[in-house]
């Protein structure tokens, strides 16, 4: 491993958001920069959600992508996505999946989220990955932020993870999945995000800024990452970037 990914590393006590850290400091910053924080006080959800999260209970990781072909933003969080359910496993043991486009399960329920967020500053591309995996929050915790769908990895297993081994887990299998992107796009990881992916074969509704705006058959996932859709006996494709899912029945 070339170790470019973490090559440069600062953690933060406290910060307003470890994305935004990224955005705001690209231009002084190296590619595979990597932040961490205990605790982020504007914590960033996709599609403008807030991520919410006590003090040290998650690991909340940033990376800086530098001249990174903005067309590769759409498949990037699935990528992202399966690095992260891949180390989950390897290091707690347990099963994991995702639920299109990059959320990681376990048992059924949501233990990290992944937020990519693009810069364009004279006329290059950076891409600002943001992932939060759920460690010590407990049930309680959980159910009073409102997060009734999530789980951490101390819900899971029942014991502490060890931050910097778990952080080191990530970017390890990280790396790798990115040189390997970068080099031949998404579609050789297809067969594995596939087959951790609980939405396909599913019916489920399609929510763009939260509202429910239709019901449809989640058929397969494309090169691009987009997940695609039957609706009426049209083929829908749908953008990570702008639609979320829900299971008809809930979450899943
Ligand atoms: C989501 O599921 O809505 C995405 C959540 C992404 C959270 C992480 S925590 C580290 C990074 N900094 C942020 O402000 N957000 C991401």
């Amino acid at each position: 491993m070339s170790g470019w990914l973490g090559g440069t590393y600062e953690h933060f006590d406290v910060t307003g958001s470890t994305n935004t850290y990224l955005k705001e400091n690209t231009h002084r910053l190296p590619h595979g920069h990597v932040v961490t924080a205990d605790l982020q006080t504007a914590g960033k959800g996709r599609l403008g959600r807030n991520w919410l999260a006590p003090s040290g209970s998650c690991l909340a990781l940033s990376f800086l992508l530098k001249d990174w072909p903005e067309e590769e933003l759409s498949a990037l969080p699935l990528l992202i996505g399966l690095a992260v359910s891949r180390a989950a496993e390897r290091y707690a043991g347990i099963e994991t999946a995702v639920k299109w486009s990059n959320d990681v399960l376990a048992g059924n329920r949501k233990l990290c989220g992944i937020l990519c967020e693009s810069i364009i500053a004279d006329s290059r591309c950076s891409i600002v990955c943001g992932l939060g995996i759920n460690m010590l929050q407990t049930r309680r915790e959980l159910d009073g932020l409102s997060l009734v769908y999530a789980t951490s990895l101390f819900l899971e297993t029942g014991k502490k993870p060890d931050t910097d081994v778990l952080r080191q887990t990530v970017l390890a299998e990280l790396e790798p999945l990115l040189d390997g992107f970068r080099e031949s796009g998404f579609t050789p990881y297809l067969p594995d995000y596939k087959s951790r992916c609980v939405t396909l074969g599913k019916q489920v509704l399609l929510c763009t800024q939260g509202v429910k705006t239709l019901e449809a058959y989640a058929e397969d996932v494309a090169g691009t990452g987009e997940l695609i859709c039957r609706a009426g006996g049209q083929v829908v494709r749908v953008n990570a970037g702008e639609v979320s899912v829900r299971g008809i029945y809930g979450y899943v």
